[in-house]
């Protein structure tokens, strides 16, 4: 599988933000690297809470910017979070095969984060950017 690139497009104008984005495509990269390698069940669980607790720290930092200066659309993007840890947590808790990483939790995890940046967050970013947050 091919690990994700962060390009240029990917920014959101915010530093904080891209550089926990960036955090984020490189513990998901690393997970895509280590597929073949990750052989026990509780490594790879080890590693997708490490990355989840990580998403739920910046869904937070993101979370508190919208609250701060009123972003119209904050609810949605607040549930969409939130589905996206019920969903990785549904991917833990389904029974993968016996000893790797399941190849649809990582094709999710790499789609939904490249496509979160690109379309949900992209849409705060005229506001972050009119208010000066950089
Ligand atoms: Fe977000």
């Amino acid at each position: 599988m091919e690990r994700i690139t962060w390009r240029n497009t990917f920014s959101v104008g915010v530093a904080e933000l891209d550089d926990q984005h960036k955090r984020l495509v490189g513990m998901i990269n690393r997970l895509i690297d280590e597929q073949k390698t990750l052989t026990t069940p509780e490594t790879i669980a080890e590693l997708i809470t490490e990355m989840t607790d990580y998403a739920l720290e910046h869904f937070r930092a993101e979370e508190y910017l919208m609250a701060e200066y009123g972003y119209e659309r904050k609810d949605e993007h607040v549930k969409v979070h939130h589905d996206f840890i019920n969903r990785t947590q549904g991917f833990m808790a389904a029974p993968v095969g016996p000893n790797l990483l399941s190849k649809e939790l990582l094709e999710f995890l790499k789609s939904w984060l490249v496509g979160h940046i690109l379309n949900e967050d992209m849409q705060y970013k005229p506001l972050f950017q009119q208010k000066g947050v950089s």
